[in-house]
């Protein structure tokens, strides 16, 4: 067995209407929570890999881990670079391994997202990776968003197919209403389906049909956890985040890879809180983290099935 890239997963979930999670990771608890967590539902998923994360653990380390996970799961995993900021960081992950990569271009404006996103796909190509690019901004989205407002930083569907086409990538991270962190809106949550299915609509009339779309932020920031985490002592207050039947939704339309980040630091940081208040004389890093390890499988198992709706499809 060996890391696999995202072409059959996304083929696979595009005909299925379900879509691939794709979880960070930063150390080998949050490494076996997901794998265990996807082996127990025999789904394939991504780990992804931020520059902070890369930065705190090493692509040696991260590598490693993860080899031992499809090693041990046997389920499909993809390990991929989430936010690739340049060139240097595309080419790091994938001559350390890494078997999907994201080039972040969509700071700039469309031309020169254009130009730098091409570049680093030939260069994924090249070495047999596959790369996700993004068009569009996330951002957080306020009480009343009007229409021209959503319209400057949402993916323009006009724009989304000429960007696939003139870069080459695999995938395309759009921005419909999700964003990223904890505090992801003021009011109600929502997503415009409509802008999904027309940037779906032109893309297939350019001849790019199944395309895979992707989510980023689509963290659920479950009052249940963060209650959790403010009990045993956090100060968390006024974090939302994107129901799961949006999302659900979202999965059966065009999206193919659904990231969530956030619900794990969140799950992570409970557990951890509540097992110390708990056990004030245990000093065994094993305790704890062993017990942030168990909550985190079960959330991530919560995801497949009420989010991604992914259980099954290593089969
Ligand atoms: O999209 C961003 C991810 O949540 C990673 O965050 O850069 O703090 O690791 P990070
Ligand atoms: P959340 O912050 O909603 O977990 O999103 C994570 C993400 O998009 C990573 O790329
Ligand atoms: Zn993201």
């Amino acid at each position: 067995m060996a890391l696999v890239t995202t072409t059959k997963m996304f083929e696979k979930a595009f005909d299925g209407k379900y879509a691939i999670g794709a979880f960070n990771i930063n150390n080998m608890e949050i490494v076996q929570a997901i794998t265990r967590a996807a082996a127990a539902k025999n789904s394939a998923v991504m780990l992804q890999v931020s520059m902070s994360a890369l930065k705190f653990a090493g692509p040696k380390y991260l590598k490693g881990m993860v080899d031992a996970a499809v090693y041990e799961t046997g389920v499909d995993i993809a390990l991929h670079l989430d936010h690739g900021p340049d060139l240097d960081a595309v080419k790091l992950c994938i001559d350390s391994g890494f078997s999907s990569v994201m080039f972040d271009g969509s700071h700039y404006d469309f031309e020169e997202n254009v130009k730098k996103t091409k570049e680093a796909a030939d260069y994924a190509h090249s070495k047999g990776v596959v790369i996700e690019a993004e068009l569009g901004r996330l951002a957080g989205i306020e009480d009343d968003v009007n229409v021209d407002a959503a319209n400057a930083t949402y993916t323009d569907p006009d724009q989304a197919a000429e960007f696939v086409q003139r870069t080459g990538v695999d995938s395309l991270a759009i921005a419909i209403g999700t964003s990223h962190g904890a505090y992801k809106f003021k009011g109600e949550a929502k997503l415009d389906f409509d802008r999904l299915a027309k940037i779906t609509e032109n893309l297939e009339k350019c001849g790019l049909k199944k395309f895979p779309i992707v989510l980023h932020g689509a963290s659920a920031v479950d009052t249940e956890v963060v209650d959790l985490c403010n009990k045993y002592g956090a100060q968390i207050k006024g974090a939302k985040g994107m129901p799961a039947q949006m999302l659900r939704k979202a999965a059966s339309m065009a999206v193919c890879k659904i990231n969530m980040d956030t619900d794990l630091r969140l799950g992570m940081t409970a557990a951890i809180r509540k097992a110390l208040a708990e056990k004030p004389e245990a000093f065994d890093p094993r305790g704890y983290l062993g017990d942030a390890r168990t909550y985190l499988q079960a959330i991530v198992e919560g995801k497949i099935d009420d989010v991604l709706g992914s259980a099954g499809s290593m089969k």
